[in-house]
């Protein structure tokens, strides 16, 4: 019968790329908890509603990106394409702001989206994500952003880029959007994407998003965004930098940096590195003063980001893999239990290691234990079994020595 392969866009993640995940995921828990968040675990499954109001009917991700099918109930229902929604939407019904003033969030795990996979662009990929809901000071956007970034440099990544740009609020967006409507009517409409020329009309801030060549030429004029920002912007913004350059953590301003999710206001920003391809954008997020309002909720402002696992791995320096202590090697067929027995007594003592599950050649049991990486090899044999003793291969010096059975574990000390 012929095999079953995994789906174009989904991996198998088997170690070391396992570990790696689960590296990042425990130094993510480890840093972010050290600014007060805590996990918050979402179903992957959401009722497909919440993505298309929270992420925007006009967003490549909800017009083209989601799956989207129908249960059994007749309900439409979405895998998720990123956390931020259902989050919010956890947040909302579990009315976490009777209960907190400051809610920090954090969420990681597989997110889906139907894109034209690539290296670092997976239909399933891996988020691990953050949400600050409640304040609407610039300090909060300021000490997301230096946490995302000692976390970045805590798996070992330090010289990416981060790009960052205010998007404005209710009260000046709307000038900005018209100002670019103005700007995006004198442009030569068959120059432009299909796309791009339905966005000029439902959604033009769109346009300035878009990848296509044609497109981001004619686009290079466009007016700046920053200039159109209302004072109290302005100044949320200013905050925002100051603490950034006080805290020495390099940026730089992209103005034509709006993301590709419709929720954001005000800070917007991105990691990317130059080093993994056309997908170079490692982590992004922003502020979304309006969003839990939109859901149907209170009038709470956040802000968050998400970074890409996928591509945090791909940029990740290669860790040492932690050495076995040992490799418990069985000559003789009558002393097969007696090296379960020992390998149960050294992990109890707190050491690692493999035993052999049947009795081979010295020759080919010394091979495992050097394949395995052991630093030690116990040999139980004939003579061993008989004398209540094992024999301690040191497998980097090749020193062997004959040592009673009884108090093995400290002869590892
Ligand atoms: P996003 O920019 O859509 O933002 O995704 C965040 C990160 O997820 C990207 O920077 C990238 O590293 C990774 N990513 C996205 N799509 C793929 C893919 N197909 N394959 C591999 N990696 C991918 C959000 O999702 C927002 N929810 C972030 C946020 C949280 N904003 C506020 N709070």
């Amino acid at each position: 019968m012929s095999s079953i392969n995994k789906m174009k866009g989904f991996a198998d993640l088997f170690s070391p790329q396992s570990d790696a995940f689960t590296y990042m995921e425990n130094t993510a828990r480890r840093v972010f908890g050290s600014c007060g968040y805590a996990e918050l675990r979402t179903p992957i499954l959401e009722r497909t509603e919440i993505f298309a109001r929270g992420i925007g009917d006009e967003t490549d991700v909800v017009q083209k990106e989601m799956y989207t099918f129908m249960d059994k109930g007749d309900r439409s229902v979405t895998m998720r394409p990123e956390a931020t929604a259902g989050v919010m939407r956890a947040y909302i019904e579990d009315a976490r702001h009777t209960k907190e003033s400051i809610s920090k969030l954090f969420t990681t795990g597989p997110m889906f989206r139907y894109e034209r996979p690539q290296k670092g662009r997976m239909r399933q990929f891996h988020q691990i994500n953050c949400e600050c809901l409640g304040p609407e000071e610039p300090y909060a956007d300021a000490e997301l952003i230096l946490m995302l970034m000692r976390f970045l440099g805590e798996i070992g990544l330090n010289g990416l880029i981060l790009e960052l740009n205010s998007l404005g609020c209710r009260q000046c967006r709307p000038l900005y959007h018209k100002a670019l409507k103005e700007f995006l009517a004198g442009l030569d409409k068959s120059a432009l994407c299909p796309d791009c020329v339905r966005r000029m009309e439902t959604n033009p801030l769109r346009v300035l998003d878009c990848k296509v060549p044609g497109c981001r030429e004619q686009i290079e004029h466009a007016p700046d965004i920053l200039a159109y920002n209302c004072e109290a912007c302005r100044e949320h913004f200013s905050v925002v930098l100051r603490i950034l350059e006080k805290a020495g953590a390099p940026f730089r301003i992209n103005p034509r940096l709006v993301r590709g999710l419709d929720y954001y206001n005000r800070t917007t920003f991105e990691v990317v590195s130059t080093d993994i391809g056309a997908q170079g954008s490692v982590a992004g997020g922003g502020r979304y003063d309006g969003l839990v309002k939109a859901l149907g909720g209170p009038d709470i402002p956040g802000v968050g980001f998400a970074c890409g696992m996928e591509r945090l791995a791909l940029l990740m320096p290669e860790r040492e893999i932690a050495r076995p202590d040992f490799y418990v090697a069985v000559l003789d067929g009558a002393g097969l239990d007696e090296a379960l027995l020992i390998g149960e007594e050294l992990r109890a003592a707190g050491l690692t290691g493999e035993v052999s599950f049947a009795a081979k050649s010295a020759k080919s049991q010394f091979r495992q234990a050097g394949k395995i990486n052991a630093r030690m090899c116990v040999v139980l044999g004939t003579d061993e079994l008989a004398g209540n003793t094992v024999v301690l291969k040191n497998m980097d010096t090749g020193e062997q020595r004959n040592v009673p059975r009884a108090g093995l574990a400290s002869c590892f000390s």
